[in-house]
């Protein structure tokens, strides 16, 4: 702190101190030394106001705060650059440093065994009940946000515990998928198949989910969205619409696993505007060691799934 700061800080705390000084003494004079039945006339729901002294035990209360405060501002850093009397905050203490030592410290204890577990394949750290509670931890403070804290997701947000992989399940891809993150990306189609072919291909996806039936009066041809489709869409989702994982493009005969809804109007938003789910690096976050546990705890999730895709 440059000494322009720490006289300023100095100048206001202590300013303010013998301030409060001053007034808590200041306004004992002239104080009637009894306590008296004249009220001030102001009356409020019945609550009247009398004018007698603070009561002793507050009044040395506040003294009390007041003699605190010096001591503490005297033993503690406490007053810009004053380091404090008492040994041990002789080094320049601050919030930054304690909080970087406990992190070391922290280091120095766990460093070992994230290191023992990154060096075993994700398959096998899975297995390890200490390794998945260290995970789960690691999840619940960084990945719950999005994916539920039973990491079963939400709109807009994959459910990591099915066997259904937007960009595959396998322990390395999953590793993949949280190390450098990952971006969805469906383009949007209303400008170039219009509107009506929005409906028609929305019509064929729909169709083709298991035995679902359009809603009543709707003006859409599935038999041409499928034509739509076989020029439009298979290049990403493949021929039988069963995704490619290598660009994130999801199986599009699975419900179940559809994260923007499954219904005739979300089909047609999805597919009108297009979307762009952002799966957020963690490489520079977390580390190589910390994300290869959370890949372990993710990939532990699925492995007792039924699959949807087996079924
Ligand atoms: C800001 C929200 C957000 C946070 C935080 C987040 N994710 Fe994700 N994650 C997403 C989204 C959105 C996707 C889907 C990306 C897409 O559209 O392809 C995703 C995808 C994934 C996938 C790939 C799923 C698949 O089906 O292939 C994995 C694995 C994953 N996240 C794990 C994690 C882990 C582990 C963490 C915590 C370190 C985490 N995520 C934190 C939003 C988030
Ligand atoms: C350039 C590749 C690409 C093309 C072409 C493409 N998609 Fe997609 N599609 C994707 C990707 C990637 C996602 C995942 C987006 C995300 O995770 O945010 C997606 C998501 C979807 C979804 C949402 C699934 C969910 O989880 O809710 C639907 C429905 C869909 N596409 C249908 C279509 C249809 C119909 C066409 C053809 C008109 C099409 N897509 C063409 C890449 C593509």
């Amino acid at each position: 702190m440059t000494t322009f700061w720490s006289t300023y800080i100095c100048v206001l705390t202590i300013g303010s101190l013998i301030g409060l000084t001053w007034l808590l003494l200041g306004t004992r004079k002239g104080e009637s030394p009894g306590t008296t039945d004249q009220t001030m006339g102001h009356s409020f729901d019945g609550i009247e106001e009398y004018d007698n002294p603070l009561p002793k035990w507050w009044f040395w209360l506040f003294v009390g705060t007041l003699v605190f405060s010096v001591g503490y501002l005297i033993l503690y850093p406490g007053l810009g650059n004053w380091k404090g009397i008492l040994p041990g905050y002789q080094d320049g203490w601050t919030g930054v440093n304690e909080w970087q030592k406990e992190m070391d410290k922290a280091d120095a204890k766990f460093g070992p065994i994230f290191a023992k577990f990154a060096a075993m394949p994700v398959e096998e750290v899975a297995k390890d009940p200490q390794a998945l509670k260290m995970g789960g931890r690691l999840f619940a403070s960084n990945c719950a946000v999005c994916h539920g804290s039973d990491a079963k997701g939400a709109y807009g947000f994959p459910n990591l515990t099915d066997k259904d992989w937007r960009w595959g399940g396998e322990p390395e891809t999953i590793k993949a998928s949280i190390m450098g993150g990952r971006h969805g990306v469906m383009p949007a189609w209303a400008e170039v198949i219009g509107e009506q072919g929005v409906a028609d291909v929305a019509a064929f996806v729909l169709s083709n989910l298991d035995g679902r039936s359009l809603p009543e009066g709707t003006k859409a041809d599935p038999a041409n969205g499928e034509k739509l489709f076989a020029t439009n869409c298979v290049a990403c989702h493949g021929p039988q619409g069963k995704g490619t994982p290598a660009m994130g493009a999801p199986d599009l005969t699975h419900p179940q696993a559809f994260i923007y809804g499954s219904s005739f109007a979300q089909l047609q938003q999805t597919i009108r505007y297009g979307r762009q789910g952002q799966m957020p690096a963690q490489q520079e976050i977390q580390g190589n060691d910390k994300v290869h546990l959370l890949a372990a705890y993710v990939y532990s999730l699925s492995q007792e799934a039924e699959s949807v895709s087996a079924k």
